[in-house]
C-alpha cells in the first residue's frame, strides 16, 4: 500500500479535497455545537411544559384521593408517563445541574397559584440519554414523577438542508478535480512534446495558447525545439559537406599514388584510400538518413523483413537456409519504408556477417492482430538472432557509437564501416522504437527490435 499517490494530478486533487473536507467537517462541527444547544434548550422547555401540564391537572382543582384515578383517565402527549409515588423517584441518575435549574426556572413561571406548587423538584435522566423524569413533591403528601422521553436532537431544518449541504460540497470538490486537471494539463502536453521531440527533430511545434504561464512554457520549449532542429542540421550538414569535400583530394592522391614506384607501397596506399572512400560515402549515408525527409505510409512488417531475408539469400547463398522468418503472416504499421528496410537490413546483415544466418521471429503487439493485418496498437517486436561468437557485453552499447568495430571485424573481408548499428537505432528510435543487442544464453546475439505500431 502507497500512503502518497505518484501522480501529481492525484496529489493535488487529494490536498485539494483534504483541506474542503477540514474545512466542512469544521463548519458542520461549529453547526452541531451551536444547533445543539439551540435545540436542548428547546427540548428542556418542552420537559418543563409537559411535566407542569399534568402537574396542574393532578394538583389544581382535584382532590387527593382522585388524582390516581385522574391520571389513569387524561390522554398524556406521546412519550410520556405520569405515575405517584410515596418517595422521591431514585431510578436513575441525577441530571446535570444545567438542565436541572433549566427545568426548575420554567416550573416556578408556570400558572400555578402559588400554595399549590411543589415544595421540591428532583431531576433524574439526561437530555443526552433522551429520558428525563421529573419528581414534584405533591403540596400535601407524596410525590408525581413525571418520565418524558425526549426525541433526538435534528441538526437539520429539513433534509432538504441536508442534501443542499452534501450537494453543495460535492459541487466544490468537483469543481477542484477539475481545476487540478486543468492545472496538470499542459504538463502533459509537454511529456508528449518532449517525447515527440525525441523521436523527430522536425515534431509540429506546441500551441502557444492558454493562460499566460503555460502560453509561455509552450513557446519556450518551441524556441527550444528550433535550436536543436538548427543544431542537428548544422551539425549534419557539416558532416555530410566534410565527407563530400574529402572526396575530391581522395581521388587526387590515387591518382598521384598510381605513379608510385614502391609496388608493395602502393598497393597499401591505395587500399586504405579505398577504405577512406568507402567510409566516406557511409558518412554521407549516415548525413542524408539524419535529414531523411522520406513520407511515412503503411506498409506490411512481414512482407519488408521478407524481402529482406531474400535479398541476404540472394547475396550469400550458401547460408540462405539459414536465413528463416517465424511469426503471423501480416501485420500493418505506418512507417517509411526505406529507412526501416535499411535499418532491418543492417541487422539481417550483421548476423549474417558475423553470425553466419540469421533466425527473425516477429511477436505482434499485445492487442494482438486483426484479420487483414491490422493491429490495435502497442509494440511489435522482431527478434533477429544468429549463432556466431557474440559480443563481450562491455562492448554491447559501444558498438552502437559510429565507427565503432571490433577488433576480431577489422579485417578486409567483413570489412565494413561501422555504421550499420548506429544507423539501425536512428532509424529505429526516430520510429519511436529501438533496438538492443543480447548474448544468447545459447551463443550468438540477439537483437531486439522495438516498433510501435
Ligand atoms: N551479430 C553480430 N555478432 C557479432 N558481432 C557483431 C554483430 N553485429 C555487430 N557486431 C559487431 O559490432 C560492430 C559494429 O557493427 P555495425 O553494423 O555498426 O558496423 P559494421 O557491420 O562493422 O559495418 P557496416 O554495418 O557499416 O557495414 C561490428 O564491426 C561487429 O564487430
Ligand atoms: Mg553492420
Amino acid at each position: 500500500m502507497r500512503p502518497w499517490p505518484r501522480s501529481l494530478m492525484a496529489r493535488a486533487g487529494l490536498v485539494l479535497l483534504i483541506g474542503l473536507a477540514v474545512v466542512q467537517g469544521g463548519g458542520l462541527y461549529l453547526h452541531m455545537i451551536d444547533r445543539g444547544d439551540l435545540v436542548r434548550l428547546g427540548q428542556a422547555r418542552e420537559v418543563a411544559a409537559r411535566v407542569m401540564a399534568v402537574y396542574r391537572a393532578v394538583v389544581v382543582n382535584t382532590p387527593e384521593s382522585g388524582r390516581a384515578a385522574l391520571l389513569r383517565a387524561i390522554a398524556l402527549p406521546p412519550g410520556t408517563q405520569a405515575t405517584l409515588l410515596e418517595a422521591p423517584p431514585a431510578e436513575m441518575l441525577p441530571a446535570p445541574l444545567t438542565l436541572v435549574r433549566l427545568i426548575q426556572a420554567d416550573l416556578t413561571l408556570s400558572p400555578v397559584p402559588y400554595h399549590l406548587r411543589p415544595h421540591d423538584v428532583v431531576v433524574l435522566g439526561s437530555l443526552y440519554d433522551r429520558l428525563v423524569e421529573v419528581g414534584l413533591a405533591l403540596p400535601d403528601h407524596g410525590w408525581l414523577a413525571v418520565t418524558v422521553r425526549v426525541p433526538a436532537p435534528e441538526f437539520w431544518h429539513s433534509s432538504l438542508d441536508l442534501s443542499l449541504f452534501l450537494g453543495l460540497t460535492a459541487l466544490v470538490a468537483a469543481l477542484f478535480l477539475v481545476v487540478a486537471r486543468r492545472l496538470i494539463a499542459p504538463i502533459i502536453t509537454l511529456t508528449h512534446a518532449a517525447e515527440a521531440l525525441g523521436r523527430d527533430v522536425d515534431a509540429p511545434p506546441l500551441p502557444e495558447a492558454g493562460p499566460r504561464e503555460t502560453a509561455a512554457a509552450a513557446a519556450a520549449f518551441n524556441r527550444m525545439a528550433g535550436r536543436i532542429r538548427r543544431f542537428v542540421q548544422d551539425r549534419t550538414f557539416l558532416l555530410t559537406a566534410i565527407g563530400h569535400d574529402l572526396r575530391t583530394p581522395i581521388t587526387r592522391l590515387k591518382l598521384r599514388a598510381e605513379f608510385l614506384e614502391d609496388e608493395e607501397m602502393r598497393r597499401k596506399i591505395l587500399a586504405d584510400l579505398d577504405e577512406m572512400e568507402a567510409m566516406l560515402s557511409a558518412t554521407l549515408t549516415f548525413g542524408r538518413d539524419a535529414a531523411a525527409s522520406e513520407q511515412a505510409a503503411t506498409l506490411d512488417l512481414v512482407a519488408l523483413i521478407r524481402t529482406v531475408l531474400d535479398e541476404a539469400a540472394d547475396a550469400a547463398p550458401d547460408i540462405a537456409e539459414r536465413l528463416t522468418y517465424a511469426g503471423p503472416e501480416r501485420l500493418l504499421l505506418a512507417a517509411r519504408p526505406l529507412a526501416l528496410k535499411r535499418a532491418l537490413g543492417n541487422l539481417i546483415a550483421n548476423a549474417v556477417k558475423y553470425g553466419d544466418g540469421a533466425a527473425v521471429r516477429l511477436r505482434p503487439p499485445e492487442g494482438g492482430i486483426a484479420a487483414g493485418g491490422m493491429a490495435a496498437g502497442g509494440m511489435a517486436v522482431i527478434e533477429i538472432e544468429d549463432r556466431g561468437p557474440g559480443v563481450a557485453d562491455t562492448d554491447i552499447e559501444r558498438i552502437f557509437q559510429p565507427f565503432q568495430r571490433l577488433e576480431a571485424s577489422r579485417n578486409r573481408e567483413t570489412g565494413g564501416s561501422g555504421l550499420g548499428l548506429p544507423i539501425a537505432r536512428n532509424i529505429l528510435r526516430a520510429h519511436g522504437g529501438d533496438v538492443t543487442l543480447a548474448n544468447r544464453p545459447t551463443g550468438g546475439l540477439r537483437a531486439t527490435v522495438s516498433l510501435p505500431v
